[in-house]
């Protein structure tokens, strides 16, 4: 095989994430390396022969507002994340051979935030005014083969704000060049399931496209890489076929084993291979019970899920594979097994590691519809669009066993009220009724019925349609059954967030025979690290969503005791979570901090409050509270730190699953607390504060654990902790170095902000850093940045082919810098 070939297969490796040992006529391109980027053109720049020798040459994914200064007065307001916008242009040279005349030629995007214009040799191939669906378009007619071709996409994110919460700027995820047979198959036609029910799993369907005369055949391996199927087909009668593929003792994919099943699917025409797809999937049964709740492959589970929005932290929306698996590590490692895409089509890795990590997915299509929730946000493309995108993302998504179920909007304000004219343009109004009259007569039955809940069955038909096996919900404020998406009577689970009065026999009294699933719970508010006494005091901040809130400091209480007032603190979320069989599940919002949405702060905060894990992917104290409930882990974790000034009174508490703890302060007992003695889900200690050592020991079937912490002494040096000592040279790979400010005898100083200055030599470069604090202005992609509560985080990424040795250097100013040697293979 010659070296383009591999090259091609290598790609399609790494798109479809799995093998294949057949000579593939189907070439997937990666084309991210080596565009040219300006943030100063116009349109014109789109001309074949512009001159764009004096732009920025970088690789995709890029987002360009990360790079950018946190200022007040950026128009995406702090609610975005207080960074820039703007007018961006990219373009790309682009060589095909002769040989690729006789294919079709496509160009793929993952995903471009937002209102995408994408030219070829200066001619329009198409736009794209979501940011978050992936696209792409036939280009076959206006490239040239035997030359040089002239990519140009423009990014219009000039209005801002656009989307709750930060959106990022620019081709954000990955691009392909694909070059197929004109006898390809077209993925997004093929669908892998069974219905849902256990006896179907022996069974598993494909539906696939096929062109007259030719020729399909469909293998199938099971997770042991073992052929479980084969056989060959060609249809004269239509497009699309379905064939069933009997399964005997099927593995079953589920959280805690992720089994993975891959199809090989290869079109012959007139006896030669045109196209070869390989396409995991897995095999699974569920259920979502009235009575008991969800259920995966006959055995109930709770749906132990966070939210999560798409930013990556410091690297801002540039999706990174590695960055990804990092949070879902994290996130694992705390007992959840679920995420909801919050609030809009995720990266197609996030899907991908999900199949193979083992999580849960609900897959969230929009965060509004026609009715506008920031100025200048999607509700302006809705009624032309949802069509598309809508349809876009349920073919994308539908072969991942992750996804368990699609959610067609968050908060969607058409739950209320009808098509209100003062809250959308004219133009937007009209499109609206002339869509709604159109609905109408669609549905003569339905007169009685409002035109947003005509809406919302139009969508979740739409789902359907497409894909008939995974049930329809939407994550909405309102949970009377007056809601106007409830009275559509299209959503297979009644879907809310927050209202945890509501989850009792409430909720079955009004919605009696439906299942349930809470979409957004909690709203707790925590700073990593910081404490703010007393601690068993709740504190409701803002008071009101409506009233703005000020605090000193801007920043709020590690000890579980702030909430939004339409929320909950972790600890009461939890403990009405699981007295309800027939709640399937919660998604608390969040899992990890995300930039933008301060609540309850305006500027200078710029990030959120609520995750379980800050910015910087530091656990805040709260993780071990999840970590505790959600494993069979021996958990034990001691809150506040010790460092406080001599005489003060600090609540010591103790998350934990030990039967009982005894907390020692300088080896002097403070006594034993046991869980059976309360009803909350930590124990606590009132402690009058000395200097000195802390030791928690915990009892639990005959097994003894501990944790300590320690009074530490002035800053004196930087230790650094790389998440992997190995990375690939791939030129995408990263690592995530840990740098804690030490005393003299290594424990952490935890009110220590030193400013840590980074080298990074040898075969990677720096990207950026962080320390997780929301109210730091610092630019995240200089390598320069200051600690909080004696963290800080930095991450490099590998060079494409550069292997062999990495140094690493931390320096602060008067304390000892830290030096870590890493290797990329
Ligand atoms: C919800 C909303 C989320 C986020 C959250 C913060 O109401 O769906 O997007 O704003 O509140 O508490």
């Amino acid at each position: 095989m010659h070296s383009q070939k591999i090259l091609i297969l290598l790609s399609v490796l790494t798109l479809l994430g799995c093998q294949t040992n057949i000579d593939n006529p189907r070439s997937v391109l990666c084309i991210n390396d080596n565009w040219r980027f300006s943030l100063s053109a116009d349109s014109n720049a789109v001309a074949i022969d512009f001159n764009d020798a004096d732009w920025r040459t970088l690789d995709l994914p890029h987002d360009w507002s990360i790079e950018g200064d946190f200022a007040e007065d950026n128009p995406s307001t702090p609610g975005c994340g207080a960074l820039p916008g703007g007018y961006g242009v990219y373009r790309k040279n682009l060589f095909l051979n002769n040989e690729d005349s006789a294919k079709q030629i496509f160009i793929h995007f993952d995903g471009v935030y937002w209102q995408s214009t994408v030219y070829v040799n200066g001619k329009k191939a198409g736009y794209r005014p979501n940011g978050y669906v992936s696209f792409e378009y036939d280009i076959t007619p206006l490239v040239n083969f035997g030359e040089e071709n002239v990519i140009a996409v423009t990014v219009d994110n000039t209005n801002l704000p656009n989307s709750r919460w930060y959106s990022g700027s620019g081709i954000y995820r990955n691009v392909y060049l694909k070059k197929l047979d004109k006898h390809h198959i077209d993925e997004s036609d093929i669908f892998i399931y069974s219905t849902g029910a256990k006896s179907d799993t022996n069974n598993i369907k494909v539906d696939f496209p096929i062109q007259n005369n030719d020729e399909t055949s469909i293998t199938i391996y099971n997770p042991h890489g073992l052929k479980q199927f084969t056989n060959t087909f060609s249809n004269d009668s239509g497009y699309s076929i379905t064939i069933s593929t009997p399964m005997t003792n099927p593995i079953y994919w589920s959280p805690d084993h992720p089994a993975l099943y891959r199809a090989e699917i290869i079109t012959r025409h007139n006896g030669k291979i045109t196209d070869v797809l390989n396409i995991p999937f897995g095999i699974r049964y569920f259920k979502f019970d009235p009575d008991n709740g969800f259920s995966l492959n006959g055995k109930s589970m709770k749906i132990n899920g966070v939210c999560l929005h798409h930013d990556l932290g410091a690297l801002g929306a540039a999706v990174n594979r590695r960055a990804l698996e990092r949070q879902l590590q994290i996130l694992k490692d705390m007992g959840c097994n679920a995420i909801r895409t919050s609030h809009n089509p995720p990266a197609p890795e996030l899907l991908n590691l999900c199949d193979s990590m083992g999580f849960i997915v609900m897959d969230e299509a929009f965060d509004m519809w026609a009715k506008k929730k920031t100025v200048h946000d999607y509700s302006q493309h809705f009624a032309q669009w949802h069509e598309q995108d809508l349809t876009d993302f349920i073919k994308r998504d539908r072969n991942h066993p992750s996804v368990i179920m699609w959610s067609i909007g968050n908060e969607i304000l058409e739950q209320w009220h009808d098509i209100n004219t003062d809250t959308l343009d004219i133009a937007q109004a009209n499109l609206m009724f002339n869509f709604a009259a159109q609905i109408s007569q669609d549905n003569a039955q339905s007169d009685s019925m409002h035109v947003n809940s005509l809406l919302a069955k139009k969508l979740a038909q739409m789902v359907c349609s497409i894909d008939p096996t995974r049930p329809v919900t939407s994550g909405n404020n309102e949970t009377e059954p007056t809601n106007l998406i409830f009275r559509s009577g299209a959503m297979d689970i009644i879907g809310f967030n927050y209202h945890e009065y509501n989850w009792g026999e409430k909720f079955r009294q009004k919605f009696p025979g439906k299942p349930l699933i809470i979409t957004e719970s909690t709203s707790a508010l925590q700073t990593r690290d910081e404490y703010i006494f007393p601690a068993d005091t709740q504190y409701l901040w803002p008071e009101r969503w409506d009233k703005p809130f000020f605090r000193s400091g801007n920043q709020c209480s590690a000890y579980d005791n702030v909430r939004a007032p339409w929320g909950s603190t972790h600890e009461t979320t939890l403990k009405e979570y699981m007295k309800y069989p027939w709640v399937s599940g919660i998604f608390v919002w969040t899992g990890f901090d995300y930039i933008g949405e301060p609540t309850p702060y305006g500027w200078p905060s710029r990030s959120s409050y609520f995750g379980i894990v800050d910015l910087a992917g530091f656990p805040k104290d709260v993780y071990y509270l999840y970590q505790s409930q959600w494993t069979d882990k021996d958990v034990l974790h001691l809150l506040p730190h010790w460092n406080w000034n001599a005489g003060d009174n600090i609540t010591v508490w103790a998350y934990t699953n030990a039967d009982e703890v005894e907390l020692f302060l300088n080896n002097t007992s403070l006594g034993v607390r046991k869980k059976s003695d309360t009803d909350a889900l930590h124990l606590s200690w009132n402690v009058e504060y000395v200097p000195g050592t802390l030791v928690a020991v915990g009892k639990k079937d005959g097994r003894t654990f501990t944790d300590t912490v320690r009074t530490a002494s002035d800053p004196a040096k930087i230790i650094a902790t790389p998440d992997r000592k190995t990375i690939k040279a791939d030129g995408n790979d990263l690592c995530f170095i840990t740098l804690d400010i030490t005393d003299e005898n290594g424990v952490i100083a935890p009110n220590a902000n030193n400013l840590i200055e980074f080298k990074v030599t040898g075969a990677a470069t720096f990207v950026a850093a962080d320390n997780g604090n929301p109210i730091c202005h610092e630019n995240f992609t200089k390598p320069v940045h200051s600690a909080f509560h004696g963290k800080c985080l930095c991450i490099i990424k590998s060079i494409k082919g550069q292997k062999g040795e990495i140094t690493v250097t931390a320096t602060s100013n008067g304390i000892k810098s830290a030096e870590l040697k890493l290797k990329a293979e």
